[in-house]
């Protein structure tokens, strides 16, 4: 197998086919601390694209509830189960990706879920950790009772296993965005991809008898503006644009400055060797490290302390990024923070919004002159 380098496990890796990066990469990153799974992204997706016949099953976008939250049932225990125990050495990853794992005569090491798989799409929701008794205590931080959200989409990842997977070669990887596609009139339905897609995000449509995908919103980020399930975010918990290696990171750049230099995004299950593009700012508030390190990767200290610095006020820059998302519908290239503001600039440097880092109280009179009439606060 032709070998790739995978920078978010420090090494190369063997993959299918040659390495071949995009012109540019759309990514996201999702701030897992203010997630409140209310699932209007999960929604604005399955009204605007998986409506049909034979998609009833099919959410693009979901959110989980960790640690026993999943969709399809057990995904991630699944793989990792099948992966078995690996390790990371300074940052570089000493296992075996599921490229590298793939049993003989198949390219990526995966499975295919069963139907019942999709029966329960929130199961788990709200579950903690572990049961309540007398020895946990959940007043202080990091919490010994916890759970925490997980929105989840197709990854649009660089080195995608759905790709590599199809003998049809049915997949392709866009150059211009490095969204990840079904071609749907090569697809013959063979589910190579819904086996190897390790984040379980390819799904078979039982009617049409074609797999069909998440598509990133294609028409509207071709167009400057966000994907559905990003622009509707109610949390605002979602950074949406275009990302590059960490060698070529432009530090105005929104995704390039929380994932690169700030460090306070991190992938999902990285050790799996997709280097997927959407990345997750960790929950602060659970008590187990080591379960968000098997999620996340080695960096999940590093990444909570850069998140509490800038809660804590000592980080502007960062706050301001955050602050950002979601304040618009367009796709932000630049950003900067000045005069106790964040502004977020289009591809042609206009600036397109400005929000203050500090909300200002405004006190209202009850009585309003213009109008002639009281208003109570009645809450
Ligand atoms: Fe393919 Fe799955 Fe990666 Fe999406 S997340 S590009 S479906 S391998
Ligand atoms: Fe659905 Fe678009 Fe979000 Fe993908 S990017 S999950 S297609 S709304
Ligand atoms: Fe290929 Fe998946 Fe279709 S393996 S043929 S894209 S169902």
């Amino acid at each position: 197998m032709p070998k790739v380098y995978n920078w978010q496990i420090g090494r190369e890796m063997d993959y299918w086919y040659e390495g071949s990066r995009p012109q540019r990469q759309v990514g996201a990153v999702f701030d897992t601390n203010k997630c409140i799974a209310c699932q209007t992204c999960t929604m604005a997706c399955k009204t605007t694209w998986t409506s049909g016949k034979g998609q009833e099953y099919m959410f693009w976008n979901n959110v989980e509830t960790k640690p026993w939250g999943s969709y399809p049932l057990a995904w991630d225990v699944r793989i990792l189960q099948m992966l078995g125990p690996q390790r990371w050495e300074n940052g570089v990853y000493q296992g075996k990706t599921i490229f590298e794992a793939a049993p003989p005569g198949e390219r990526v090491l995966g499975y295919l879920p069963e139907d019942l798989d999709y029966a329960y799409p929130n199961r788990g929701e709200d579950e903690t950790n572990a049961p309540l008794n007398e020895d946990k205590f959940y007043i202080r931080l990091p919490h010994d009772l916890w759970f925490f959200y997980l929105p989840r989409i197709c990854n649009h990842c660089t080195y995608p296993a759905c790709l590599a997977a199809c003998p049809r070669v049915a997949i392709y990887k866009r150059r211009e965005d490095g969204i990840v596609l079904v071609d749907q009139a090569r697809c013959r339905g063979y589910r190579e991809c819904v086996q190897a897609c390790p984040y379980k995000k390819v799904f078979y449509n039982h009617v049409t008898r074609i797999a069909e995908k998440c598509i990133f919103c294609f028409p509207a980020v071709e167009r400057g503006y966000q994907p559905r399930c990003m622009r509707t975010c109610i949390g605002k918990i979602r950074t949406v644009g275009f990302i590059h290696t960490p060698e070529q990171a432009d530090p105005e750049n929104p995704m390039d400055f929380l994932v690169h230099v700030r460090k306070v995004a991190l992938p999902l299950l990285p050790q799996l060797g997709l280097e997927p593009n959407v990345y997750y700012i960790p929950p602060v508030h659970v008590g187990n490290v080591r379960f968000l390190k098997m999620l996340f990767g080695p960096g999940v200290e590093r990444a909570i302390a850069a998140y509490k610095k800038a809660m804590e006020g000592q980080d502007p820059e960062l706050l301001g990024v955050l602050l950002l998302a979601v304040s618009t519908d367009r796709l932000i290239y630049k950003f900067r923070v000045a005069g106790g503001q964040a502004m977020g600039y289009d591809e042609k440097g206009q600036e397109i919004v400005r929000v203050p880092l500090k909300e200002p109280i405004v006190v209202r009179p009850p009585l309003d002159d213009k109008v002639g009439a009281y208003r109570y606060n009645i809450t």
